[in-house]
């Protein structure tokens, strides 16, 4: 020994924490050590299929029979007992009231078990957030259209404490639009993601729907799911085999303008404040066509992306971790 104090990092205890995410349909819980992510694990729900939607009262009760098995596997992967957890975090909300309670009450009653603090977490700014999860570095202010099945929203991100929403849809989200188009077609809830599949294959020019027009940054939608719903409903009137022989055209259009209706409101939002930093979020960002089309406007207009990792764009609880 050389008689000096030497600090050692390790002194340091590294924070770990748990979160719980229970807003919607899917039980999540996610341990993080330090900025961290140790596990992410998700448990969905195929209840919901056959009902073209999500039952709020069958998603509470996944939830409730999902949270135990859920929470245990995700300290398993990140090897972890629950006496090295330092704090819970949970989803506060926006969600289903019943789902929401689920993840609150076991999270209250596992921290006052242990004797640790309890943090509510707003859902939407966890989507924003997630974002730090692989970009701890990310630039303030960024923009970030977040598209979920319950959220379209255009927010400025100004600091992670600090997000103004400067546009919004007045009706159904942007997820909820591909959903309802998807039961349009026949296919089972969500939809979102085999409107995407089907889309790779087809014509995105084929057939043409109206999105759409609402002043400012705010969306739409319910015209488009009109425009969907007599445009099939004319055509199988027609030939009753027209879904199944045009499925991958109609995804593809249905996809292309979505997608074209929210990249232009995009570009106001970019114009209009001079900002050039631009994040999707959400469970639409993992949606193929939007990231394409989102990196051929960055390349247009200069802008510098985040996309997050698929697992980070549909609910899970790292976001909630991370926020
Ligand atoms: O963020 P999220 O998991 O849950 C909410 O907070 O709503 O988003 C779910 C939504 C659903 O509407 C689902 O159809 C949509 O995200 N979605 C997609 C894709 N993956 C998920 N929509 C289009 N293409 C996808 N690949
Ligand atoms: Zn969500």
């Amino acid at each position: 020994m050389d008689g000096n104090i030497h600090t050692n990092a390790s002194h340091v205890h590294n924070i770990t924490l748990l979160a719980i995410e229970s807003s919607c349909d899917d039980t999540a819980a996610s341990v993080i050590c330090d900025g961290k992510i140790l596990s992410n694990v998700v448990a969905g729900q195929d209840v919901h299929q056959k009902y073209g939607g999500v039952v709020p009262e069958l998603a509470s009760r996944s939830h409730q029979k999902n949270i135990v098995p859920v929470v245990d596997i995700a300290l398993k992967i990140a090897n972890r007992s629950i006496n090295d957890i330092d704090g819970i975090a949970f989803t506060q909300g926006p969600g289903l009231l019943g789902s929401l309670l689920v993840g609150n009450s076991f999270a209250k009653g596992l921290a006052l078990s242990i004797n640790k603090p309890l943090i509510a977490v707003n859902h939407l700014e966890a989507h924003v957030l997630a974002h730090l999860i692989d970009n701890p570095n990310i630039p303030f202010p960024f923009l970030c259209l977040l598209v979920s099945g319950g959220h379209t929203q255009i927010v400025k991100v100004n600091s992670p404490s600090s997000m103004e929403t400067i546009g919004k849809t007045i009706d159904d989200a942007a997820g909820e639009a591909f959903d309802k188009a998807a039961k349009i077609l026949g296919l089972p809830y969500p939809g979102g993601p085999l409107i995407d599949k089907y889309a790779a294959s087809g014509n995105p020019l084929a057939f043409k729907f109206s999105s759409g027009h609402v002043p400012n940054l705010d969306f739409s939608f319910s015209g488009f799911k009109t425009a969907v719903l007599y445009f099939v409903r004319d055509k199988m009137a027609e030939d009753a085999t027209f879904i199944d022989n045009n499925l991958s055209d109609i995804c593809a259009s249905v996809q292309h303008t979505i997608v074209t209706y929210l990249l232009s409101k995009l570009k106001s939002a970019a114009l209009q404040t001079n900002i050039k930093h631009i994040a999707i979020a959400g469970g639409v960002a993992a949606n193929s066509g939007l990231r394409n089309e989102l990196q051929l406007m960055a390349n247009n207009q200069n802008w510098t992306t985040y996309i997050p990792a698929f697992e980070y764009c549909t609910d899970n609880a790292a976001m909630i971790a991370i926020a």
